[in-house]
């Protein structure tokens, strides 16, 4: 196995899942400052109030929410959020960026968030104070010679755009979140390597809202907003790179029936490669006209939208991996598991984690090959990583062997993937720091190589911890993918 000398090795950490600090240094509530805490059986809900006064919850998850009419989101201070304070990256920035360079990351991938920097849109101007935040966040990681790459958008949309305007279905929004990302790319000078949206496929995935005319209509708005930024840091800054990122709905048919074959295909086309489709070719595909005939939804693409999608074509293409599903069109064909977004039929041969997830390195190999053949550009595996619950020692020590054999076999795979000839330019571990999950809204349910001394409730002393996998993760840096034991 062989990983290019210069392979980007690091971690992943997102502003509303680490950060915290959500009412601190002038930053407006975002989307998930509105969630409560779940389980793997009861869903994340958001609190909101009607103008009667009457208190309600409403399913939420990621970036999608169904409020009632005239339901305006808030927070209650009898009622526990846990994005609020998250794990305190906010506060102990310096520590934990000191501990990602003591593992050797080359790179830190986080999200900036919008509320901290526009907080209440772009006529009420940028707040400072925010601005500070992230260029001392980024001149920490320079101090170790760590590159930041910067997803502009991860779930964390300041919450008045949803109640005032509606949302990304709104189109002010292109205009609002390419402002806001001009911006950023122009101020953050020291960053090389950026990314528009996180995961911008999870729209498509997600239930709770089943209006497909809205969510298409969101989703071609922010296609349209990716691609125009894109164009805007390759017209004006031709030396950094710029991506844009798909969650790893990836899919195995369940059986060699054709038809299962079929609707797998069906299936990919639709949740994983629509979206990738239109950012790096340009234009939406040929099978786009059959799946909005499907679900009876009619998009206004115009001229000037097409022009953009054209122009906006992204340098490199992120990816998230952390299971796979099966599809298949027989009836009650075994047992249900969950995933990733998407649930499904249990895969016979594959083991699954604590949260039910099936483990699938040899399928991270297969899906880097269809999505290298497919594209030819270079591709970043940016989130992957094992949820899992740990335990904290007296000693202060966390054993997680389960981690490390997670990730070994999926470095294994990435790279034997290269070795084949896939442009892989880097891996970023997701939560390398303990944070909250975006699913469930549990800590327990931890990722990270260092573990953070806090519960699902916000009890802990929030000390950092060094876990088993962390001086193995160091090792595997240290020999550039060479020694995994
Ligand atoms: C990814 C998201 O899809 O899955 C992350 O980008 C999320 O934000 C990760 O945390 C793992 O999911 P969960 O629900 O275990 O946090």
């Amino acid at each position: 196995m062989t990983f290019p000398k210069n392979f980007l090795w690091g971690g992943d950490i997102s502003a509303n899942q680490a950060e915290g600090g959500w009412n601190e240094g002038g930053k407006s509530p975002n989307m998930t400052d509105y969630h409560l805490g779940g389980n793997i059986n009861t869903p994340r809900m958001a609190t909101y109030i009607m103008p009667d006064g009457t208190r309600g919850k409403t399913p939420a998850i990621m970036e999608c929410l169904n409020l009632p009419k005239g339901a305006k989101l808030a927070v209650f201070e009898d009622e526990f959020y846990p994005n609020h304070k998250a794990t305190d990256f906010y506060h102990h920035y310096k520590e934990d960026i000191a501990l990602f360079a003591e593992m050797g990351f080359k790179v830190l991938n986080l999200t900036l968030s919008w509320a901290r920097v526009y907080p209440w849109g772009v006529e009420k101007g940028i707040n400072k104070q925010g601005i500070e935040f992230y260029h001392n966040v980024f001149s920490e990681c320079k101090k170790y010679n760590i590159e930041p790459l910067v997803h502009l958008y991860k779930y964390d949309m300041p919450a008045f755009y949803i109640t005032e305007k509606g949302g990304w279905r709104n189109r002010e929004l292109i205009d609002e979140f390419v402002t806001f990302a001009q911006t950023a790319v122009n101020e953050f000078q020291e960053v090389t390597y950026w990314s528009t949206f996180n995961e911008i496929n999870v729209l498509q995935a997600i239930a709770i809202e089943k209006d497909n005319q809205a969510n298409y209509e969101k989703l071609h708005n922010q296609l349209v907003a990716s691609a125009r930024v894109v164009k805007y840091v390759h017209d004006n800054y031709p030396q950094k790179k710029i991506g844009c990122m798909v969650a790893g709905l990836f899919t195995h048919a369940l059986t060699c029936d054709p038809l299962d074959e079929a609707a797998n295909q069906k299936q990919m086309q639709d949740i994983y490669y629509y979206c990738a489709d239109t950012f790096v070719r340009g234009h939406y595909p040929s099978y786009a006209q059959r799946l909005w005939k499907e679900l009876g939804v009619n998009l206004y693409i115009s001229e000037q939208d097409r022009n953009d999608l054209e122009n906006g074509k992204v340098d490199f293409l992120e990816f998230s991996y952390y299971s796979s599903n099966v599809i298949t069109t027989h009836k009650n064909e075994g047992q249900g598991v969950s995933g990733n977004l998407l649930g499904g039929f249990k895969n016979p041969y594959l083991q699954v984690s604590d949260w039910g997830w099936a483990i699938d390195p040899a399928g991270l190999k297969y899906f880097m090959h269809e999505m290298y053949d497919r594209y030819q550009i270079p591709l970043f595996n940016c989130e992957n990583g094992l949820g899992a619950y740990d335990t904290l020692e007296e000693n202060g020590t966390v054993h997680d062997t389960y981690r490390i054999a997670y990730h070994k076999e999926h470095i294994k795979a990435m790279g034997e993937a290269i070795d084949e000839g896939v442009d892989l330019m880097g891996y970023t571990t997701w939560g390398c720091l303990d944070l909250v999950s975006a699913g469930t809204g549990e800590i327990r349910k931890r990722y990270g190589f260092i573990y953070v001394d806090v519960d699902d409730k916000g009890n802990g002393t929030y000390r950092r911890y060094k876990k088993d996998s962390f001086y193995w993760y160091k090792k595997c840096i240290e020999s550039n993918g060479k020694d995994l034991d």
